[in-house]
């Protein structure tokens, strides 16, 4: 790995492994990602891939191994910052974490509102990107009262509506059909030509396919298998 290289990487991981009780779900793992890249991390159910992007999200601990996120070492980062470095990325979990108690439109003016914007700006904001997931006339249904993929829908505007640099998206497209599932790819792939690092997890390789130019990220069994360049 050369200079140039380190000055562009967003997040790098060294050695990291992650162990559930006995299971090793990630078995060091070292991996290079620069600003700006475009992932598609595959791989057969029970990789690692949503492991993979929690200890991204810090949802969950890595058990061994460092993690730099634009240089900063996530072990050594007081937790007064997290809550400033979290606003850095926008997770889709693959099971979705809505609040079944609150209205589509406040699960996604929620991330706004504790990012302190203003209430004319993120009225405008949240409406915007319901329009764009085509979710904008359900605004004030409870999630669960929708579809799985309008679940999914929305979990995908909540992940980019404060227009965080990093995108990590889990199985953003497993509820939708196909239609659906290119428009939020194509969403999704928006934000990464507007320069946001976007990571999206999946075992469905046909949408591979669809995507642009960037690295597929193979893992099997808790390690990287292959990476290959997608043209
Ligand atoms: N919270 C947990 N507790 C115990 N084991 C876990 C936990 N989360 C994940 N695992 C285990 O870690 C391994 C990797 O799981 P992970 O969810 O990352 O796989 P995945 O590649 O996302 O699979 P899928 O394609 O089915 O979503 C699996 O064997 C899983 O059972
Ligand atoms: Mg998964």
């Amino acid at each position: 790995m050369n200079e140039t290289q380190n000055k562009n990487s967003i997040i790098r991981l060294f050695n990291v492994s992650k162990r559930f009780g006995g299971k090793l779900a990630l078995k060091d793992i070292t991996l290079d990602i620069e600003q700006g890249e475009f992932i598609f991390i595959s791989g057969p159910s029970g990789a690692g891939k949503s492991t993979l992007l929690k200890i991204l999200y810090l949802a969950e601990k890595v058990s061994e191994g460092q993690i730099l996120i634009d240089g900063m070492n996530l072990a050594r980062i007081s937790s007064s910052k997290l809550p400033l470095l979290r606003r850095r990325f926008g997770m889709v979990f693959q099971d979705f974490k809505l609040i079944p108690t609150r209205t589509v439109y406040e699960n996604v003016a929620l991330v706004l509102e504790a990012a302190g914007e203003k209430p004319a700006y993120i009225k405008k904001k949240v409406m915007q990107v319901l329009r764009t997931t085509g979710m904008e006339k359900k605004f004030k249904a409870l999630p669960p009262t929708l579809s799985g993929g309008e679940q999914q829908r929305v979990a995908v505007a909540r992940a980019v509506v404060g227009e965080p640099s990093i995108i990590l998206a889990d199985e953003p497209t497993g509820s939708l059909d196909s239609k659906s599932a290119q428009a939020v790819l194509d969403f999704l792939m928006e934000y990464h030509k507007n320069g946001a690092t976007v990571l999206i997890a999946s075992h469905n390789l046909h949408l591979l396919e669809s995507t642009v130019r960037g690295r597929n990220i193979e893992i099997s069994d808790g390690t990287i298998n292959r990476t290959a360049t997608m043209l």
